[in-house]
């Protein structure tokens, strides 16, 4: 073994024997074993049984998913929650028009007849959790095929969720943890009268936009306002006049005292997936093959839809959630593969692997186990990279990156009952979509769908080979003298998807011919006919296969290393992650403190870029320093970062001090730290929040909606 070698065991030997605060995502129902005494010597006044209760009320029950995919909080006994501006978003804009732009201006209902209601929008509480393992996988030996092994799991996971809700309004699902070596079952109520309150303005909530995402130091205010509503006997209900606000079993009071160097926070939420376990090989294909692939297709995307965003707000509203979804990942990928390399986690990785291979080999019994798993996980991975590429080539290409392939997908159905010539489900088909001809054509601007589809279909015809091009390429080439322009201008000329006059037509007249000839529809039909065909059945076997081998994988790095304390990979289910408020140095001779203060705002204000405007108000605000009891010696505090391991899907999260009182809103990580949800690095990861003291300063100064605060509980 060569120095070098033994240095870098020494680094992966340091592994700490129990848990500790910083790294890890830890299950409510597993604390009082597992974190409750390290949680408590690092400030935290609480129980396990405080922060997870289920027959009694619990700071769980004021935690729950908002929307698709992120975390809010109750604060008031009202039913009022806070989340991220960035998780409301798409409701905010869909309240916006060029007329009442709401995204812009702010919104605040100045009291509960004002409030705008979201008939998609559910937020969904987890009543109980429970560890299931046992009965999932009682009897399964290893003499079981996986195929057998996944059904026999998936008809128990079913029985056990049926039987948690029977004669309940109640939700259930059981989930895989440790990839399928343990098995917990959730129960959840899902209320679906959800409404508007509160939301800042864009300058506001998303102050620097873009340009600071995924960094520190950071100056927004990342929040929205919403309310629960349940039906007259509590229960979750749809909208109706009738509904009253929420009566939570539990809220947050807020704390006045901040966030301080060194406090104990913890962050309660819903991280929605991590890699934390990966092999190098798999390490080395999402930094070198997957991230790269990706953060160049985005890039072709964002360039067209920025350059039209600029030029009229119209097109600016229309696309703005669209391009900050599409920005998020991209940049966040970036900082994944910086991270990773001045990490060294390849190297990390590749030691780890050599100690466990030692432990192994030391060891009979571990080696007839596990001897060869990662020479397997080696020649599995060289197969299973070029697979992987080519998924992802069609899911930022064709399934999501050219709108009209989506649209075109819509068609799909009627497609069917056309060829079939059911009268009734060509009607049914027709009326469907063209009731959706509003809500599709909303946020559309053809225009630009144009650009990306032709830089799109040029990348794919230079980036893959002869036969992995979906036939598509075959009939530009003979229909349209292999010139992806001409094709491109028929699609948004011709074709019945791109375009609202042209698609009302076609349904009052539908004809499969036309349909069949039609440039969008034979895209997407191409498109996907490859990908089922070519890609999807390779991928799928082998991702089965690899999922089997992690399980094994992850099961051995738990019994060669039983010194270390394993948390399970994030998969959206209810989390604790806990660490301190502090600052960090993201590289040398430099130091982040671990707060900002408005007057950062102030100087990061730029006329000339609509990332950096600044309200007037704020700035009156500002400079009369009128702060209420929200500021401290004549300064707003705005944002801090602390050491809590969290990921996409904490977005909304509280963080929480020792006595178990709101005091920040997570909602993003620094650069240098994305990379965490592969490789965790105290000195390197930060999780990054709005302080709850400026929310307050927002709401009740800036907007003049001090009502709200009356019904929060304060503590000074
Ligand atoms: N990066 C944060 C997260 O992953 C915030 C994203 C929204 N903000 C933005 N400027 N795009 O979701
Ligand atoms: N902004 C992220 C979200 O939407 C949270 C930040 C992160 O990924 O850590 O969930």
């Amino acid at each position: 073994m060569n120095l070098f070698t033994r240095m870098l065991l020494a680094v992966v030997l340091m592994l700490p024997a129990a848990t500790k605060a910083d790294e890890g995502m830890w299950l409510p129902i597993l604390l009082k074993q597992l974190n409750e005494a390290d949680m408590q010597a690092n400030g935290l006044k609480l129980s396990a049984d405080d922060i997870y209760n289920i027959n009694a009320s619990s700071l769980k029950d004021a935690v729950g998913i908002f929307g698709g995919g992120c975390t809010f909080e109750v604060i008031s006994p009202q039913g009022l929650i806070l989340t991220n501006h960035h998780c409301g978003y798409g409701v905010i804009q869909s309240h916006s028009s060029v007329e009442n732009d709401i995204l812009s201006n702010g919104f605040w209902a100045m009291n509960k007849k004002e409030e705008l209601t979201n008939p998609s929008l559910t937020v969904t509480f987890i009543v109980r959790m429970e560890d299931v393992t046992e009965k999932v996988l009682a009897g399964i030996g290893s003499d079981v095929s996986e195929a057998e092994r996944a059904g026999i799991i998936q008809q128990r996971a079913q029985e056990l969720a049926n039987e948690a809700v029977a004669g309940t309004h109640y939700g259930a699902s059981v989930r895989p943890f440790y990839y399928g070596n343990e098995y917990y079952l959730f129960v959840t109520e899902t209320f679906r009268d959800v409404r508007l309150v509160g939301a800042p303005p864009s300058s506001i909530g998303k102050f620097g936009g873009e340009t600071d995402n995924w960094k520190w130091p950071r100056h927004n205010a990342d929040f929205s306002l919403f309310r629960v509503y349940s039906g007259p006997d509590g229960k979750p209900a749809p909208y109706s006049e009738e509904n009253i606000p929420l009566k939570p079993r539990h809220y947050f009071p807020i704390s006045l005292k901040g966030a301080n160097e060194n406090d104990f926070t913890m962050v309660y939420g819903f991280p929605g997936s991590t890699q934390e376990y990966l092999t190098s090989h798999g390490v080395d294909m999402i930094m070198n093959s997957q991230d790269p692939l990706r953060i160049g297709l985005r890039d072709q995307r964002l360039k067209v839809m920025k350059r039209y965003m600029a030029s009229s707000d119209k097109i600016r509203i229309q696309y703005a959630s669209k391009y900050a979804r599409v920005a998020n990942g991209y940049k966040k990928w970036k900082g994944e593969i910086r991270g990773l390399k001045r990490d060294s986690a390849l190297k990390k990785k590749r030691a780890f692997e050599v100690e466990f291979m030692s432990r192994v080999n030391a060891n009979p019994t571990w080696k007839k186990k596990y001897g060869d798993l990662l020479s397997q996980f080696e020649a599995l991975y060289q197969q299973f990279s070029s697979v992987n590429y080519e998924r992802f080539y069609f899911i930022e290409s064709g399934y999501s990156g050219i709108e009209a392939v989506s649209m075109a997908n819509r068609f799909t159905k009627l497609d069917k009952a056309l060829e079939l010539k059911e009268e009734e489900g060509i009607q049914k088909e027709v009326e469907a979509l063209r009731s959706q001809i509003p809500g599709i054509f909303k946020d559309y601007h053809a225009p630009i769908d144009r650009e990306v589809s032709m830089a799109l279909l040029e990348s794919t015809r230079e980036d893959l080979s002869m036969n992995q091009l979906p036939d598509i390429f075959e009939h530009i080439r003979k229909k349209y003298k292999n010139d992806i322009g001409r094709f491109v201008e028929a699609m948004f000329t011709k074709s019945v998807v791109t375009d609202a006059g042209r698609m009302e037509a076609f349904l009052a007249k539908p004809s499969l011919k036309k349909l069949k000839k039609d440039p969008a529809i034979m895209l997407n039909t191409s498109l996907r006919a490859n990908y089922f065909a070519r890609v999807q059945p390779t991928y799928g076997q082998m991702d089965a296969q690899l999922d089997s081998l992690y399980r094994i994988y992850m099961q051995a790095q738990r019994e060669v290393f039983s010194e270390k304390t394993f948390y399970p990979d994030a998969n959206f289910t209810l989390r604790v992650t806990y660490g301190k408020v502090q600052g960090m140095e993201p590289k040398d001779g430099v130091n982040y403190l671990h707060y900002t203060t408005l007057e950062g705002v102030m100087a990061k204000e730029d006329p000339n870029n609509s990332e950096f405007y600044i309200p007037e108000k704020l700035k009156t605000l500002y400079h009369a320093k009128d702060f209420g009891k929200y500021g401290i010696d004549g300064v707003m505090p705005v944002c801090f970062i602390a050491s809590n391991h969290t990921s996409g899907g904490n977005s909304g999260s509280p963080v929480i001090n020792g006595e178990g009182h709101l005091i920040g809103l997570n909602f993003d990580r620094n650069w240098e730290g994305t990379m965490s949800d592969i490789n965790y690095d105290v000195k390197q990861c930060r999780n990054i929040s709005v302080d709850l003291r400026y929310v307050l300063f927002i709401i009740d100064k800036f907007a003049d909606a001090g009502y709200l605060i009356e019904e929060m509980k304060l503590v000074e």
